[in-house]
C-alpha cells in the first residue's frame, strides 16, 4: 500500500511539540513511547495488552531477528507485524546499538560489520545496505540507518571517527531505501558529548536528508546533565517540521526533560527490563517489589490506576511472585510499567495541549519525590 507518511505539529509548548506520525498502519501520537520488542515480543506481554496500554508503534532490532527467525522467513510468513500480531506501526532498529553492545562479538570495517552471533558463533555481515534490506523484509514503518553508537566516555577523536562513519553510512542507507514514501527512514546523530561534533553530524545528515532524525549515542554511561546539555545542543539543529527520536532513553525523568527540549520519541527497555527484575514504576516513584518490606502490604501499586495490573494484586503477591520466580509476576509488573510510561507521555501530551507542561512536570516531579509510603 503507497499511502505515504507524514507527521504533522498540532500545538507547541516552549520546546515540546505535541504531534501525529501517521502511516497506513496507524498513527503515532507524539511525543511517544516505543515498548521494546527486540526479538518480536515485548517480552512478558501480549500484543493485546502492549496496545491497550495505549501504545501507538513498538520498536523491533534488526540485529536479533537476523540471527532468529531470519529476516527472509519473517517476509514469506507475511512480515514483522503479522508475524507478531502487531498489526500498528513498528520502527526497527538497524543493528548500530548492537555494534557497542556487543563490541567483543564484532570487527567493523568501512563497509560494514562482521558480528559473531551471540547464538551459535556463526558470522553474520550487516553493511547499511543490507540493514536496510532486513528492515524492509521485516516490514518496518520506521528503518533506521546503520550507525556506530560509541561508548561513553569516549576520546573526542573516536567520537569524531564513529560520526563521520555513521555519516557515510547513512548516506549508503539513503541510496539503499530509495524512494518509498509510505514507510520513513531516520538518520542518527552521533558525535558523543563533543558539541561541535554533534552540529556536524546533525548538519551532515539534513544535506543528505531524512524523513525524521534519531539522537543516538546517548544513555551509554554519562550523566543526565551531559544527555540534557547535548541536547541542548543538537535539537537546534534539526529540521522543526521532522520528528526528533531520542535512542534508548529512559527513565521517567529522562524522558520529561527531553520532551521539553524537543524530542519527539523514545524507546527504552527499562519498563520491561526492570519489571521482568522486581522492579515497578508508579506515580510516586520506583518500587523494588523484592524488598521483604512488602511480603505483608495488601495495598496494590496504585489504587488509583486503570491498569488491572497496578490496581488489582496486591504487593504482598507480586512480592511472593517475584520471589518464588513465578512467571506472573514478570508478567504483571511489565504490564503495570509499560502501562506507566503510557500513562506519562498522555499526561505530557495533554499538558503541551494546554500549554502548562512546566507545571504539570512539576507535579510530576513533586510526586515522584514525595515517595511511595
Ligand atoms: N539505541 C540506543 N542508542 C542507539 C544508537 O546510538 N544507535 C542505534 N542504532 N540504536 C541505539
Amino acid at each position: 500500500m503507497n499511502v505515504p507518511h507524514s507527521f504533522s505539529i498540532h500545538a507547541r509548548d516552549g520546546a515540546a511539540r505535541l504531534g501525529t506520525l501517521a502511516f497506513h498502519r496507524g498513527a503515532v501520537r507524539t511525543p511517544a513511547f516505543m515498548p521494546v520488542g527486540t526479538a518480536a515480543t515485548v517480552k512478558a506481554m501480549f500484543p493485546e495488552t502492549v496496545r491497550a496500554t495505549g501504545a501507538d508503534i513498538v520498536l523491533g532490532n534488526t540485529y536479533h531477528l537476523m540471527l532468529r527467525p531470519g529476516a527472509e522467513r519473517v517476509a514469506e510468513l507475511g512480515g514483522l507485524h503479522r508475524f507478531m500480531n502487531w498489526p500498528r506501526p513498528i520502527l526497527t532498529d538497524s543493528g548500530g546499538f548492537q555494534v557497542m553492545s556487543l563490541s567483543s562479538l564484532r570487527k567493523l570495517t568501512e563497509d560494514g560489520v562482521i558480528f559473531r552471533s551471540h547464538l551459535d558463533g556463526s558470522e553474520h555481515r550487516l553493511s547499511p545496505e543490507r540493514s536496510v534490506e532486513i528492515q524492509r523484509l521485516l516490514g518496518a514503518d520506521i528503518t533506521m540507518q546503520l550507525d556506530e553508537c560509541v561508548a561513553l566516555p569516549c576520546a573526542d577523536a573516536e567520537a569524531e571517527r564513529a560520526m563521520e562513519l555513521s555519516l557515510r553510512w547513512a548516506e549508503r542507507s539513503k541510496r539503499a531505501f530509495g524512494s518509498d514514501s509510505s514507510r520513513a527512514l531516520f538518520g542518527i546523530v552521533q558525535g558523543g558529548t563533543v558539541p561541535a561534533l554533534r552540529l556536524r553530524s546533525a548538519a551532515g545528515l539534513v544535506d543528505i536528508g531524512f524523513d525524521g532524525y534519531a539522537v543516538g549515542g546517548l544513555a551509554v554511561g554519562e550523566p543526565q546533565a551531559v544527555m540534557l546539555e547535548t541536547l541542548d545542543v543538537t535539537v537546534p539543529a534539526l529540521p522543526a517540521d521532522r520528528p526528533r527520536y531520542l535512542m534508548g532513553v529512559g527513565t521517567p525523568e529522562d524522558i520529561l526533560l527531553s520532551v521539553m527540549r524537543g524530542i519527539d520519541m523514545f524507546d527504552c527497555v527499562m519498563p520491561t527490563r526492570a519489571g521482568r527484575h522486581g522492579q515497578a514504576y508508579t506515580r510516586r516513584g520506583r518500587i523494588n517489589l523484592r524488598n521483604a518490606r512488602h511480603a505483608d502490604d495488601p495495598r496494590p501499586l496504585d489504587e488509583e490506576s486503570d491498569c488491572p495490573a497496578a490496581r488489582d494484586y496486591s504487593r504482598a503477591y507480586l512480592h511472593h511472585l517475584i520471589k518464588a520466580g513465578e512467571m506472573l509476576g514478570a508478567m504483571l509488573l511489565t504490564w503495570a510499567n509499560v502501562h506507566y510510561y503510557q500513562q506519562l507521555m498522555d499526561g505530557i501530551r495533554a499538558a503541551i495541549a494546554a500549554g502548562r507542561l512546566a507545571d504539570h512536570a512539576e507535579a510530576i516531579r513533586r510526586a515522584w519525590a514525595a515517595g511511595d509510603i
